[in-house]
C-alpha cells in the first residue's frame, strides 16, 4: 500500500485527481469506480475543473458506482445515482455521459436478482480505477463489519453507526436514512485493478489506523485492501493521526515519488 499523508482535504484532493487523470488517460479500458459520501466531493470539483479548463474529460468513460441506497427514488436528492449524476454527468460537468453512469437500481422489485446483475456487469467492466472513502466503523463501499471478505455485490443491512453518521444528508434523522442497500462486496471492490482510498477528517483516524496497520478482519472489512498489490492511501494528516509508521509512510511517499517509483 502507497500512502501519502497530507495537510488537509484539499491537499488530498489535488493529489486524488492527478492520479484519476493520468489513470484515465493512459488506458484503453476506460472505466472508472466511483464513490459517494462526502469525501470524494472535493476530487469531484477537481475533476470539473480540469474539465472546464480542456485538460480532462470523462466523455467515453464507463463509471460504476459502489453502492446505492435500496428504496428511495432516483430523483431523491440522496439517491447515490442522483447525486454521482449531479456531480459528474455532462458537459458541464466532467463530460461523463448518462448512459455511462452505471448504479445498482434501488428500486427494482427483486433487489437479490439486482444485486447480482451488478455484480455481472461490473465484473464484465474491468474497473481500471477504483475510488473509495472509508466509514468510522472500516467499511468499504457497504461493506459492514462482520461481511465476508470475499462476498460479492449484495443487499447490506447498514450497520447503526452509518446509519447515524449519514444522517447528515438526512435531516440529521437516522431513522430517515435507508435501512438496506445494494453494494459491491469487498470481494468485487478487490478485483479492480487499481485502488484508490480517500480519508479526510479525525472522525476516521481510528478507522484508517485499524485498516492499515491491524490485522485483516471481517471486523474492520477495509483491512482486506492489504491484500491487494495496488492500493494508493491518501490521507489528510487528521485522519493518519493514529498511524504508528506515519513517518516512515511520509519518507517512502517523498522517495517513492521523487523517483517516479
Ligand atoms: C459511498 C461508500 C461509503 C463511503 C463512506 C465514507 O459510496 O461506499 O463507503 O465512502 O461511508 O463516507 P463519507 O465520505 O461521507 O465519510
Amino acid at each position: 500500500m502507497k500512502i501519502g499523508i497530507f495537510a488537509d482535504p484539499e491537499a488530498v484532493a489535488d493529489v486524488a485527481a492527478t492520479l484519476v487523470i493520468t489513470a484515465m488517460a493512459r488506458t484503453e479500458n476506460r472505466s472508472l469506480g466511483v464513490s459517494t459520501g462526502s469525501t470524494p466531493l472535493p476530487l469531484y470539483a477537481r475533476l470539473r475543473e480540469a474539465h472546464a479548463r480542456g485538460e480532462f474529460t470523462l466523455e467515453g468513460v464507463r463509471a460504476y458506482s459502489l453502492d446505492e441506497y435500496v428504496g428511495l427514488p432516483v430523483e431523491h436528492p440522496q439517491s447515490y445515482r442522483r447525486v454521482l449524476f449531479n456531480e459528474l454527468v455532462g458537459e458541464g460537468r466532467t463530460g461523463l455521459r448518462e448512459e455511462d453512469l452505471h448504479t445498482p437500481n434501488g428500486h427494482a422489485e427483486d433487489v437479490f436478482a439486482e444485486a447480482a446483475r451488478y455484480e455481472e456487469s461490473v465484473i464484465d467492466a474491468r474497473i481500471k480505477l477504483q475510488i473509495l472513502g472509508i466509514g468510522t466503523n472500516g467499511h468499504i463501499g457497504f461493506n459492514e463489519p462482520g461481511t465476508s471478505l470475499s462476498a460479492r455485490t449484495h443487499v447490506e443491512v447498514l450497520a447503526k453507526q452509518t446509519r447515524s453518521d449519514n444522517a447528515r444528508f438526512f435531516g440529521d434523522d437516522p431513522d430517515a436514512v435507508p435501512e438496506l442497500c445494494i453494494t459491491q462486496g469487498a470481494g468485487t471492490i478487490m478485483e479492480a485493478k487499481k485502488l484508490l482510498l480517500l480519508a479526510t477528517g479525525a472522525t476516521k483516524a481510528t478507522a484508517v489506523r485499524a485498516v492499515v496497520e491491524g490485522g485483516i478482519s471481517m471486523h474492520w472489512p477495509g483491512s482486506v485492501l492489504q491484500w491487494h498489490d495496488s492500493v494508493v492511501l491518501l490521507a489528510d494528516e487528521e485522519a493518519a493521526a493514529e498511524l504508528e509508521n506515519a513517518d516512515l509512510y511520509k519518507e517512502r511517499w517523498e522517495l517513492t515519488t521523487r523517483r517516479n517509483m
